[in-house]
């Protein structure tokens, strides 16, 4: 099947019952994608379909086919320079050990999105579905709030 993936069309063998999680991973090589819990618990694996946040691990890549999937690989310019949201992550040392960040990143870039100006507690619950085994949360929710221009 063809994959639209961070906007290049991929063409990639996938089983009926793979995941997107897998795909990505194994297949296409985007291995910022990580899985943790591998059943929809932990958001360790969350990436953009047609820019809403989902959980690649409770995703079956058929289901994606014809839309626009983003991953953490996906969002820095062609020039190389990273996302508002990366470079305010590093700015604020958001990341302990760094497995949950790729999904922290997307699910901020996704808020920011639709809400380019969250409140705090807007963003706690925009990442509330990416938990932090480290402890880090509100390391992240800095760096959001750095990234809307809202800390400086
Ligand atoms: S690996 Fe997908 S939610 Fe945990
Ligand atoms: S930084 Fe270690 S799991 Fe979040």
């Amino acid at each position: 099947m063809s994959l639209n993936v961070n906007g290049r069309t991929r063409r990639v063998d996938v089983t009926p019952q793979e995941t997107l999680a897998h795909t990505l991973r194994y297949k296409l090589g985007l291995t910022g994608t990580k899985i943790g819990c591998n059943r929809g618990e932990c958001g360790a694996c969350t990436v953009t379909v047609d820019d809403v946040t989902n959980y690649a691990c409770s995703t079956l890549t058929h289901s994606v086919k014809g839309r626009q999937v983003v991953t953490v690989e996906g969002l820095r310019a062609a020039d190389g320079t990273l996302h508002a949201v990366q470079q305010a992550f590093i700015d604020e040392l958001s990341p302990q050990c760094g497995f949950c960040t790729p999904g922290q990143i997307m699910s901020a870039v996704a808020l920011l999105k639709t809400n380019p100006q969250p409140t705090r507690e807007e963003a706690r619950q925009a990442l509330s579905g990416n938990l932090c085994r480290c402890g880090a949360y509100d390391h992240y929710l800095n760096g959001v709030m750095r990234a809307s221009g809202q800390l400086s």
